[in-house]
């Protein structure tokens, strides 16, 4: 079926129609409830009209120029981007590799305007970036590194959560410029680090004049219960990576940065074709500001409490389920087993979901879910992780 496609990807055996809200249907007309919204994508849910129509609308109007002229739409994004975000100024790309690949080039920027020749940048254990070669090799998992050495020079890795670890980086390595963190660690596993972590991160990166760098491209966009996950604290970043949801499945990224960071760039630095065409930008404001009339992140905060507390209740007392935890609708339930075999036999019941880190299912589940579909969804995995446990 896929032999002119190059086999990067293990696909499922189904392949989608059309989609409304949280649900999907395939070829053959069967239903899905879509407890995943591609990856963190679709957070407004699928065929959202007016997502459609504004793209309708551009697309009968002008699809590309170029960054060579001004382009209005992009223009209002920013606006509307960096108003959301508490940031001041943005880059768009067209992915979120490319907003990272953005960021570690602030971040190089920054350090040999302050006369570091080998700019470090401190980067974390089970952390995912991206699959560019920067992005890849700032990741921190090898199986993502694996035959594409060298690697790009200039990450230092601690682990995830630790502020010990990153005191000593402090303490040891002068050349360090910034660090680079997910506020969730999404494709790691769910990882929520301990309340203090994120601002002891700011904390520290004050003190040592280090850029910190927040890749928020799963957990922004209101997943987490606030329009961007470090909005859950007092402080705020220096540069913020956006994407996935920034477009609901129109392909676009966002660098943003504020203060010093935001002055680093200079016409020639940095470029995109792309990169925040009126299409891609189209889509993404209508994202914005329908986040912000709605405010969307109150419910990706109550119905994310409503699965959470829903699964916690059906799955107490199973063996073999560790921890429930997330935040919002980024959700893991960690099992004490490698439990890929969950996602097709979810999918043989109408649910679409995940399994990171091998053990652990992951749910992001579009901000528009029903109470309804909360609880389906929360009915059937529950059915099906107790029966996977008993069984395996
Ligand atoms: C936290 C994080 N950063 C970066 C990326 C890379 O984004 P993209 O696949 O759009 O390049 C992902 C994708 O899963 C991600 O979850």
């Amino acid at each position: 079926m896929t032999h002119s496609l190059m086999s990067t990807y293990n696909r499922l055996p189904v392949t989608f129609a059309r989609g409304e809200g949280a649900r999907l249907w395939d070829t053959d007309g069967n239903e899905y409830l879509d407890a995943l919204s591609g990856i963190a994508v679709c957070n407004l849910g699928h065929a959202h009209p007016t997502v459609t129509r504004a793209l309708c609308e551009q697309a009968g109007k002008l699809i590309h120029t170029s960054n060579l002229y001004g382009i209005g739409g992009q223009e209002a994004l920013g606006n509307a981007l960096t108003a959301l975000a508490g940031m001041d100024q943005v880059f768009f790309g067209n992915s979120g590799a490319e907003a990272n690949e953005a960021a570690i080039k602030l971040a190089r920027l920054y350090g040999s305007r302050r006369g570091v020749r080998t700019p470090a940048i401190v980067v974390m254990d089970n952390s995912f970036h991206g699959r560019t070669l920067a992005t890849l090799s700032a990741t921190g998992n090898r199986k993502v590194q694996a035959g594409f050495e060298p690697l790009v020079q200039g990450f230092i890795r601690v682990p995830f959560g630790d502020l010990d670890a990153l005191r000593a980086v402090a303490a040891h390595q002068p050349d360090v410029v910034a660090v680079m963190v997910e506020p969730i660690q999404g494709e790691g596993g769910i990882n929520v680090p301990p309340a203090d972590y994120l601002p002891g991160v700011r904390a520290l990166c004050d003190d040592r004049g280090w850029l910190m760098i927040l890749d928020e491209i799963q957990t922004g966009m209101a997943r987490t219960g606030r329009p961007f996950a470090y909005q859950h604290f007092d402080f705020r970043p220096d540069v913020l990576t956006v994407a996935k949801a920034l477009g609901n499945g129109v392909p676009i990224g966002a660098c943003l940065a504020r203060g010093e960071a935001a002055d680093l760039f200079a016409p020639g630095n940095h470029g995109s074709t792309f990169g925040g065409n009126p299409l891609a930008c189209a889509a993404a404001l209508t994202v914005c500001e329908t986040i912000r009339e709605q405010r969307l992140w109150e419910t990706a905060e109550a119905i994310g409490t409503r699965i959470q507390g829903g699964l916690r209740a059906i799955l107490a007392g199973v063996d073999g389920v560790i921890e429930i935890r997330g935040q919002g609708l980024m959700i893991g339930i960690q099992l004490d087993r490698p439990c890929g075999a969950l996602v097709t036999e979810a999918l043989n019941q109408g649910l679409l979901i995940n399994v990171t880190a091998e053990s652990v299912v992951r749910l992001l589940p579009p901000l528009i879910t029903s109470e309804q579909q909360a609880d389906q969804l929360v009915t059937k995995l529950g059915g099906l992780v107790s029966d996977f446990l008993v069984r395996d």
